[in-house]
């Protein structure tokens, strides 16, 4: 059945990839909190080894929310490691010594480049591509972000 809900076909499928993209980067982020959880070394390890699963646990359930917006909308969800690396802004590459300033510093980065790029597009969808439905969606997850955000440069004082 098409999806008809008052979007047209070119914005839904516009809308669709900047949410790929998106999900991409949440994947990788998702991915890169693991490795501070599992491999993070030093005198506030067990501080900071939960903390870190915290921040993943929250993760998971944003790459599962987003990945169902782009069906909701009536398009497939990227779902692959190969699909994700090849959309993603965010790098892989760790400049990190597993200690917690540098895990800290590297994810902090990683969740300010997705606030701009939400706040980029959150206008955009609603205004320009009529889905406010999205937009509102990505204004909650761009809140949880900047919180988030806020956290991680709490630690680095
Ligand atoms: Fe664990």
């Amino acid at each position: 059945m098409k999806t008809n809900i008052g979007i047209t076909d070119k914005n839904r499928q516009a809308i669709a990839e900047i949410l790929s993209k998106l999900l991409a980067d949440e994947y990788v982020l998702y991915t890169k909190t693991r490795n501070a959880h599992w491999n993070i070394e030093g005198p506030d390890f067990h501080d900071k080894h939960k903390f870190f699963e915290g921040l993943y646990e929250q993760l998971d359930e944003v790459v599962d929310s987003v990945a169902e917006r782009i069906r909701t909308i009536g398009h497939y969800a990227p779902a692959t490691l190969k699909s994700f690396l090849d959309l993603t802004h965010l790098t892989e590459k760790s400049e990190s010594k597993n200690d917690s300033k540098g895990f800290i510093k590297e994810l902090l980065t990683d969740h300010e480049s997705v606030i701009v790029y939400l706040r980029e597009n959150i206008n955009k969808i609603g205004n320009d591509l009529g889905d406010v439905g999205t937009s509102d969606f990505l204004t909650g997850l761009l809140e949880d972000h900047e919180k988030t955000a806020w956290f991680l440069r709490s630690h680095l004082k």
